[in-house]
C-alpha cells in the first residue's frame, strides 16, 4: 500500500489527510490490465466493456449497482490453479469467496473440488451437482445438523476444528454406520503479513489448533482412537491477501514435521496436507500477486525437500484459493448520483451502492481502484473519494481514487477486483437490496443471482 503526499495542482486541496494514493496515473482512461479481467476494454467510443459487451447497455439491462462477472476469465483461472497443481494434488474452490449454483457448475466443469464453510454452501454446491466426495466441509463451531448433512452426502472431506468436533464427527458418522475421511487443522505460529482479521496462523486465534504445546498432536492421537474417522491429513491456511509465499513454506515446512511427529509416535503416514488459500490479488497496480504456478511450484519443493529430509513419502498436496480465482473476475458498476466538493478538504463522489455491496475498505481498509467506465474524459486528475450512499461516514468504496475532474451524476464508475468477497458479505444495511451478479461470456450476459427486491425484504418480515 503507497501512501505519498497529494501532488501539487488546482484540483488538489493544498492540505489533504494521510490517504493511499500516489500520483495520478499518466492516462486516466486506460484500463490496467493488472487489475481488470481479462475481456475488459473500451470501445470505439470509450465505453469500457466486458465480453464484448459495453456498461452503458448492461446497465442499462441489468440497473446499477450491479457485479459483472467475466466468466471466461474465471474459467481460465480455474484451469491455470488445476494445471500448475496438475493431477497429483488438489485445488478446492472456496466457495466464501463467493458461490452460486452457476459458480459450482463451472468449477465441476473445470475439474476443481470445492471448500464449503457453512450448510448454506453445502446445499448449494449439492444442489447445482458438485459430486460429494469433491466437497470438504470446514467451520470452527459446524452445527450437528451441518455434520450430519455432510456424513449423509458423503463429503471427501471434514476439516476438524476443536477436540469437541473430533467427538462429534465421529459419533455422527458412527450413528451412520459411516467412517468419515477428516483432515486436523492446525495452526503453525506464522504471522501472515495481512490484515489483523483475515490472518488465521498465529496461535492466538479461534481457528485450528496449536502445533506449539502439543494439542495439534494430541488432535491426532484422540481421532485416530475414533472407529467414525478416518484420518488423512493435516490442514494448514494461514490467511488472506498474501503475496509472499515464505509464510506458505514455513507452514509446510512445520505441517511435515507434524507428518514425521506422527509417524515416529504412531507408526502411520498421514496421506494429505493442506495449505489452505490466501493468495492475494491486485487490486490497485501497486499489488503484485504471485501467479499459480509460482506457489505450486515453490509449495512442491518445499514439501518434497522436507519429506525428503524426514524419510516421508510426499503426501497429495491440497490447496484451497478463493480470492485469486474470482476475485479478478468480475468488477461493480455503479451510477454516480452526487459530486460534493469541500473546499479545502476534498471531493466526494457518491454512487448508488456502497457498504452494503462491498463492506472490504470499511472493514479492513481495503484499496480498490475506480474507473469512469461510461465514458472517456480529457479533464484534468482530480483526487476524489467515491462513496456509498448509506448512513454511516465509513461507508466507503474506494478511499482515494483519481477520476476525471469533470466527473458528473449519472456516470458509472466501475471498481475492478470485486469478485471475493463483495457479494458473498453483502448485507441489507439500511434496508438496501443486494446487486446482482451477471455472468458476460462472448457477448452474451445473464442473470446468475438476482437483485434482490423490496418483495423479498418484506417476505422475511412476518410482522
Ligand atoms: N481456506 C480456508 C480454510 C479459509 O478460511 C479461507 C478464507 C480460504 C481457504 C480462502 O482464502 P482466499 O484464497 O480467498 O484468501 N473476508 C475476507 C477474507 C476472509 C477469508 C476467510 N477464509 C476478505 O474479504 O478479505
Amino acid at each position: 500500500m503507497s501512501r505519498s503526499a497529494h501532488p501539487a495542482g488546482p484540483r488538489y486541496a493544498d492540505v489533504l489527510p494521510e490517504g493511499h494514493y500516489t500520483a495520478p496515473p499518466a492516462d486516466l482512461n486506460a484500463l490496467d490490465a493488472r487489475v481488470w479481467s481479462r475481456t475488459v476494454d473500451r470501445d470505439a467510443e470509450g465505453v469500457v466493456t466486458v465480453g464484448g459487451i459495453g456498461v452503458k447497455q448492461l446497465a442499462e439491462e441489468f440497473g446499477t449497482p450491479a457485479y459483472f462477472l467475466d466468466e471466461d476469465d474465471f474459467r481460465a483461472r480455474c484451469r491455470a490453479w488445476r494445471d500448475a497443481f496438475g493431477p497429483d494434488a488438489d485445488v478446492f474452490y472456496a466457495g466464501k469467496a463467493f458461490l452460486s449454483r452457476a459458480i459450482v457448475r463451472w468449477l465441476h466443469e473445470e475439474g476443481l473440488n470445492l471448500d464449503v464453510c457453512s450448510g448454506g454452501e453445502l446445499a448449494t454446491a449439492l444442489d447445482a451437482g458438485m459430486p460429494a466426495e469433491r466437497i470438504a466441509l470446514h467451520g470452527n463451531n459446524k452445527s450437528t445438523e451441518e455434520i450430519t448433512r455432510a456424513v449423509e452426502a458423503g463429503v471427501g472431506r471434514i476439516v476438524l476444528d476443536s477436540f469437541q468436533e473430533i467427538v462429534r464427527v465421529a459419533h455422527i458418522a458412527e450413528r451412520l454406520g459411516k467412517r468419515q475421511r477428516v483432515q486436523i487443522r492446525v495452526t503453525v505460529g506464522v504471522e501472515a503479513h495481512t490484515h489483523e482479521f483475515i490472518a488465521t496462523a498465529h496461535e492466538d486465534q479461534k481457528f485450528g489448533l496449536p502445533l506449539a504445546g502439543g494439542q495439534a498432536a494430541e488432535a491426532v492421537r484422540r481421532a485416530l482412537k475414533l472407529d467414525g474417522l478416518e484420518l488423512i491429513g493435516i490442514h494448514s491456511h494461514i490467511g488472506s491477501q498474501i503475496f509472499d509465499t515464505s509464510g506458505f513454506e514455513v507452514a509446510a515446512h512445520r505441517v511435515v514435521q507434524l507428518l514425521a511427529e506422527v509417524r515416529d509416535e504412531h507408526g502411520i503416514e498421514l496421506p494429505e496436507i493442506d495449505l489452505g488459500g490466501g493468495l492475494g490479488i491486485a487490486y490497485t497496480p501497486d499489488d503484485d500477486p504471485r501467479e499459480p504456478r509460482e506457489i505450486a511450484a515453490a509449495l512442491r519443493d518445499i514439501v518434497t525437500r522436507e519429506c525428503a529430509a524426514s524419510g516421508l513419502a510426499v503426501p497429495r498436496i491440497s490447496v484451497e484459493p478463493g480470492r485469486a480465482i474470482v476475485g479478478p473476475t468480475a468488477f461493480t458498476l455503479y451510477e454516480v448520483g452526487t459530486v460534493k466538493e469541500l473546499p479545502g478538504l476534498r471531493t466526494y463522489v457518491s454512487v448508488d451502492g456502497g457498504m452494503s455491496d462491498n463492506i472490504r475498505t470499511a472493514l479492513y481498509d481495503a484499496d480498490y481502484s475506480v474507473a469512469l467506465a461510461s465514458r472517456t474524459s480529457t479533464a484534468e486528475p482530480m483526487l476524489t473519494r467515491v462513496v456509498g450512499k448509506h448512513c454511516e461516514s465509513g461507508d466507503i468504496v474506494v478511499r482515494d481514487a483519481f477520476l476525471p475532474a469533470d466527473v458528473a451524476p449519472g456516470d458509472l464508475l466501475a471498481v475492478p477486483a470485486t469478485g471475493a468477497y463483495c457479494r458473498s458479505m453483502a448485507s441489507n444495511y439500511n434496508h438496501a437490496l443486494r446487486p446482482p451478479v451477471v455472468a458476460v461470456t462472448d457477448g452474451e450476459a445473464r442473470v446468475i443471482v438476482r437483485r434482490e427486491t423490496e418483495e423479498d425484504l418484506l417476505r422475511l418480515d412476518v410482522g
